[in-house]
């Protein structure tokens, strides 16, 4: 399996496809789910909401796509959110110099160096262009910030969020305010960023509009340990040095901070999110977790681990996990001239508060789990998603289009869904190719309505992962199925 294969099936189930396809010009990096991709990714997002941020008492928030350009201006996007790109003299292609490096040479090449750096880099690995082989020009740096203009007699800058944290940064000190929460506090969201990438490729893992889901826990740098860290340091995670680039074996939340690996903070969140991970189905060997040395850290950012997947293109980064310090409090806080410190309950002083980030991609996180879960047996394709993460819970096919069947089937599924199961139904082509369709999508059973059911009221449910097969009367089929869930 490799990432065409899953391209391919995307695109023929409609669960994944590029945006404004109809037309032949559209700007590539914009993707649309269809319904079962659509449903995937709703139910991962579900997941994180239960058991991220509802887990770990964090608030919600839905805030703007459209900001302030202030904002930016306070955040260092509109200075500083720059990739390098490097363009070629002679047919134009344009790249991004930092992946471009990295592919040619296996070096890494942190994006925030100076663009003479890239330019030696490329002139000492013979980097050349990768659609005509001629040689590149000197690197610059190109602002990733869609601008857009709003109103009409005055139009005013603003731009749309790369990130969708700003919102939660600017919000934080009415949500202080109105929800009377003492720190450490939690403050989540879900919603769309865009970045005008250089190259968008592979489909979502780099595209210009994406899903970010987003937690930032604001607390007092004074008092940097987690109340909850017990529940979590037994965990055993999955780490990779910044220095020797080494894996370590896995080590307990717990041994995480006394050997002095990664702090409090860093060792819970990175459990929740590593054990969330693997209820979306990845197999924990597949997961890592990678410190991020001083050259690969924002520079704001104190401790920095990305957590990585293991996907058929290498390992794909999915959540950034950051201390942010007070960079971005103390900046909004300058920018906008309003106070967005808190009070300590102990001294009574004044501080501003720093920030803890989880930064997941909902798009990479569904492609990762997609790929690792398809399977391929002989002719066979299916996905093992999790019966909680498939886009069905359970498809309701009548054995043939005719005696009743078609009716009884309805029934069934009218149940089914009243009982609060996602059910799929279809009628169209053998019961073969319909199992197929099913398996291909991930739906974990089938429910099969033949003559006998009309007599015996019983019905057979269809495994996905064995193709097993056993007959359950219509009357307990709900309960049978929520045994099998569970
Ligand atoms: P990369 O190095 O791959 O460009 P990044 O370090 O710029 O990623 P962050 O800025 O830390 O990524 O963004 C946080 C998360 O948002 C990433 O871990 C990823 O899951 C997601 N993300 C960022 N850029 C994109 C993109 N262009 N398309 C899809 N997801 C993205
Ligand atoms: N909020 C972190 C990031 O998107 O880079």
């Amino acid at each position: 399996m490799n990432f065409e294969t899953m391209m391919n099936l995307f695109s023929r189930r409609g669960i994944l496809f590029p945006s404004s396809e109809i037309y032949d010009n559209h700007p590539s990096g914009f993707w649309d789910y269809g319904p079962y991709g659509a449903a995937i990714k709703r139910k991962l997002t579900e997941l994180w909401r239960s058991d991220v941020v509802k887990r770990t008492g964090m608030l919600e928030i839905d805030g703007s796509i459209c900001m302030d350009a202030d904002v930016f201006r306070a955040s260092g996007h509109l200075e500083s959110f720059a990739d390098p790109l490097v363009e070629c003299v002679k047919c134009g292609s344009i790249f991004r110099a930092d992946k471009l490096i990295e592919e040619v040479s296996k070096e890494k090449a942190p994006e925030g160096m100076a663009p003479e750096k890239f330019d030696s880099l490329i002139s000492k690995y013979g980097v050349k262009c990768q659609s005509c082989k001629s040689p590149l020009g000197k690197t610059r740096k190109f602002n990733m910030m869609f601008r857009v203009s709003v109103g009409a007699s005055k139009p005013q800058d603003a731009y749309l969020r790369p990130e969708t944290c700003q919102s939660i940064f600017a919000d934080f000190p009415r949500l202080m305010k109105v929800m009377k929460k003492s720190l450490p506090v939690g403050i989540a969201q879900v919603g769309k960023s865009f970045r005008n990438e250089i190259s968008p490729r592979n489909a979502v893992i780099r595209a210009r509009e994406f899903t970010q889901a987003e937690a930032e826990i604001f607390f007092d740098p004074g008092k940097p340990g987690v109340e909850k860290f017990k529940d979590m340091e037994n965990y055993r995670l999955n780490l990779k040095s910044a220095k020797d680039r080494a894996d370590y074996a896995p080590v307990t939340a717990k041994e995480a901070v006394n050997k002095k690996m990664m702090s409090e903070f860093a060792a819970y969140y990175l459990s929740v999110m590593q054990q969330f991970l693997v209820k979306c189905g990845l197999p924990a060997e597949k997961i890592r977790n990678r410190q991020l040395d001083g050259e690969e850290r924002a520079f704001y950012a104190k401790e920095s681990w990305d957590t990585e997947v293991k996907t058929s293109l290498g390992w794909v980064e999915i959540v950034a996990n950051n201390n942010r310090t007070d960079y971005d409090m103390s900046a909004h806080g300058k920018i906008s001239g309003k106070d967005v410190s808190v009070v300590s309950a102990e001294t009574n002083e004044k501080f501003v508060p720093h920030i803890w980030e989880i930064s997941m991609g909902m798009d990479r996180l569904f492609y990762c789990v997609m790929e690792s879960s398809y399977k391929k047996e002989g002719e066979r394709a299916y996905l093992s998603l999790p019966s909680y993460i498939a886009p069905y819970h359970v498809a309701v096919f009548p054995l043939v289009n005719k005696d009743g069947l078609p009716g009884k089937g309805a029934e069934v599924a009218a149940v089914l869904s009243s009982a609060g199961f996602d059910t799929d139904s279809e009628t169209k082509d053998s019961i073969g190719k319909r199992y197929a369709r099913a398996d291909e999508i991930g739906i974990p059973f089938c429910i099969t309505v033949d003559n006998e059911t009309m007599s015996d009221n019983a019905v057979t449910i269809r495994h996905r992962d064995t193709k097993n097969q056993e007959r359950v009367k219509i009357n307990e089929l709900a309960c049978k199925l929520r045994e099998l869930m569970d």
